[in-house]
C-alpha cells in the first residue's frame, strides 16, 4: 500500500515569524502520526528557519521551485543544492501558477526535473487542465502532454517522484474536482506511468490531487483507490485546518 501524503503548499504567505508560529503549531498538533508522510512547503525565506525546526520531526520541508542551473549569475533564483542546504527534501515542480505567471513551459520543467532528481531531491511534479481545456474534452491530451514532455528522458524505474494533479479550475476557487473527476484523471496518469515505466513503478508513485482540498472534502478524495493524498494551499495555512486534514487522513489509512 502507498503511504498517504498531506503537503501544504503555502504560496506567498506567511513571514518569518508567522511561519514559525505555523510550523511550531503543527509540529506539536501531530507529532504522533506515523502513518501519512506530512510536507510543509513555505517560501524561500522561511525555509532555513524552519528547517532548523523540523529536524527529526515527522513533519518534512518542502520548496515551491528551483531553478535548473546549480549556480551562477541568474539573479532571484535558487538552486537545487541551495535547497538542500537549508533541510529541503521535496520540490514542487510545474505549479499551475509557475506555468501561468511565469510563463515556465514543459521543457523547462523537464530541465528542472532532472536538476533536482540529480541533487537528490524528491520533486512534486504539478499537472492539470485549465477550465477552457476540459470543456473542450483536452483534459487527458493535455495532462498526459506535461508528463510525457516533462518527464522526458528521466528513464529511472527507481525514480522517486510524486505527481500532483492540479485542475487549475479546481485551484483556489473552492471548485473541488468530484472524487470520481480527480480519480478518473489519477487512474490515467497511472496507467501512462505503467506504460512509459513499468507495472511496478505506477503502482509506487504517490499521486496527490490538488484543488480546493479542505477538512470537509478530503476523506471522500482520499476513499478514491488512485488518490494517494492532497498538495493543499489555502487550507493549509491554519495549523487547525491543515492538522484537521493530516488526522483525518490518518483516520482513514488506519481503517485500510
Ligand atoms: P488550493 O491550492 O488548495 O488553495 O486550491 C492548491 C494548490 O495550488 O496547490
Amino acid at each position: 500500500m502507498r503511504t498517504p501524503m498531506i503537503a501544504g503548499n503555502w504560496k506567498m504567505y506567511k513571514d518569518v515569524n508567522e511561519a514559525v508560529e505555523l510550523v511550531n503549531s503543527i509540529k506539536r498538533a501531530i507529532f504522533n502520526v506515523d502513518n501519512v508522510e506530512i510536507i510543509v512547503v513555505p517560501p524561500f525565506t522561511d525555509l532555513s528557519e524552519a528547517g532548523e525546526m523540523l529536524i527529526e520531526t515527522n513533519v518534512k520541508l518542502g520548496a515551491q521551485n528551483c531553478f535548473w542551473e546549480t549556480e551562477g549569475a541568474f539573479t532571484g533564483e535558487i538552486s537545487a543544492p541551495m535547497l538542500k542546504s537549508v533541510g529541503c527534501k521535496y520540490v514542487v515542480i510545474g505549479h499551475s501558477e509557475r506555468r501561468k505567471y511565469f510563463g515556465e513551459t514543459n521543457e523547462m520543467l523537464n530541465k528542472k526535473l532532472h536538476v533536482v532528481i540529480k541533487y537528490g531531491l524528491i520533486p512534486i511534479f504539478c499537472v492539470g487542465e485549465t477550465l477552457e481545456e476540459r470543456e473542450h474534452g483536452k483534459t487527458w491530451e493535455v495532462v498526459e502532454t506535461q508528463i510525457i514532455e516533462g518527464m522526458k528522458n528521466i528513464l529511472d524505474n527507481d525514480l522517486n517522484i510524486i505527481i500532483a494533479y492540479e485542475p487549475v479550475w479546481a485551484i483556489g476557487t473552492g471548485k473541488t474536482a468530484t472524487p470520481e473527476q480527480a480519480q478518473e484523471v489519477h487512474k490515467m496518469i497511472r496507467d501512462l506511468l505503467a506504460k512509459l515505466y513499468s507495472v511496478d513503478f505506477s503502482e509506487r508513485i504517490q499521486i496527490l490531487y490538488g484543488g480546493s482540498v479542505n477538512p470537509a472534502n478530503i476523506e471522500s478524495l482520499m476513499k478514491e483507490p488512485d488518490i494517494d493524498g492532497g498538495l493543499i494551499g489555502g487550507a493549509s495555512l491554519k495549523s487547525e485546518s491543515f492538522v484537521d486534514m493530516v488526522k483525518k487522513t490518518s483516520w482513514l489509512y488506519a481503517k485500510k
